[in-house]
């Protein structure tokens, strides 16, 4: 069985572009692999959140993750900042990464070119961490999205270059997870581009039902089809993309029918794809606030994760300080 560690961004709602695209994978896998999820907390101190944020945001995040379905008696769920021996190993690796490479890395570029007021240390330093909280637990795989690849890449060379410093295999190179073909991606309401967190094309797992309508009815579309049997333009297709996801497969057909005889009515479609939506939506947002209302269910979730994850770290962890040469005497 393989090891899979993913790490969770605590900011931000989760939308259906995330649940399709990522989630929906988590809970099948987890049945297949030894996985470790956890909540990076720490990460997202690079921007520096309030307290109330900080602690808001890796509830809802926590909440939000169960409420999809990972089940915390097959997977290990937890804090990154429960596990103290993921911040020694940070520690470790920061004297084998490089100023250079870490300057190199296109993330940290991007993000001096958005943030250049508050560019930290831990900005610099986020791909060590991020590698450490891979090889805490010897993972074989990762699954992350395109735009996490490059950390990926560095998380290897650092697994790479301990073993040849140290002459061992302590860490096996992780792999990016394929999904193969099950790699979706779900596009925006704003008539282009995929669904993100921008306010208005994303539909969130914890939208209300009248908030998913009104998001829906605002949605781009076009003019209509021009002549029959044309090709579909984007913003239609997007929604008809979406509906593949959410609706019933002769719904959606009804509708690609209606559109290549130009009998299509965009607010009949709207207004079926919010209904679905809503359907789709509501069960899982229900379980959302269940789950965040239960401070004694949560406690127990992220006790439970804490124990199993650091479990697994801390032999890591000591058989690391041991190929160093922190030993005792
Ligand atoms: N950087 C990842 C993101 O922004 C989150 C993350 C932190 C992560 N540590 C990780 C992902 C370890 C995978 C493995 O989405």
């Amino acid at each position: 069985m393989e090891t899979v560690v993913s790490g969770i961004r605590s900011t931000g709602n989760l939308h259906l572009g995330n649940y399709f695209g990522a989630l929906r994978n988590f809970t099948r896998m987890q049945h297949e692999n030894n996985c470790y999820f956890f909540i990076a907390d720490y990460h997202s101190l690079t921007t520096h959140p309030t307290p109330g944020n900080l602690y808001g945001n890796v509830r809802q995040v926590l909440s939000e993750y169960l409420a999809c379905g990972i089940d915390p008696d097959v997977a290990t769920i937890y804090l990154q900042s429960d596990v103290p021996e993921v911040t020694e190993l940070y520690l470790l690796l920061n004297m084998i990464a490089y100023k250079g490479e870490l300057e190199r890395t296109t993330t940290f570029k991007e993000k001096v070119r958005n943030q250049p007021g508050n560019v930290n240390a831990g900005l610099l330093t986020y791909p060590v961490l991020m590698a450490a909280d891979i090889i805490i637990h010897k993972a074989h795989r990762v699954p992350v999205g395109k735009d996490q690849e490059p950390h990926l890449e560095i998380t290897r060379k650092f697994a790479r270059r301990f073993n040849t410093m140290y002459k061992t295999e302590c860490f096996p190179e992780p792999e990016a997870y394929n999904f193969g073909e099950k790699l979706v991606k779900i596009p925006g309401l704003d008539g282009s581009g995929k669904m993100g967190k921008t306010e208005g094309n994303g539909i969130f797992l914890s939208d209300g039902d009248n908030t998913i309508r009104k998001k829906v009815m605002r949605a781009v579309t076009d003019s209509g089809p021009a002549k029959p049997n044309q090709e579909v333009a984007e913003p239609i297709n997007n929604l008809f993309t979406i509906m593949q996801f959410v609706s019933e497969p002769a719904t959606l057909k009804h509708f690609k029918e209606q559109y290549a005889r130009c009998t299509i009515r965009y607010g009949d479609l709207k207004k079926q794809l919010a209904e679905d939506l809503v359907k789709f939506v509501a069960p899982i947002r229900e379980r959302i606030e269940d789950i965040t209302a239960d401070s004694g269910y949560l406690r127990r979730v992220v006790k439970k994760g804490k124990e199993k994850a650091r479990e697994s770290a801390a032999a890591t962890i000591s058989e690391v300080r041991e190929i160093i040469g922190f030993r005792p005497f």
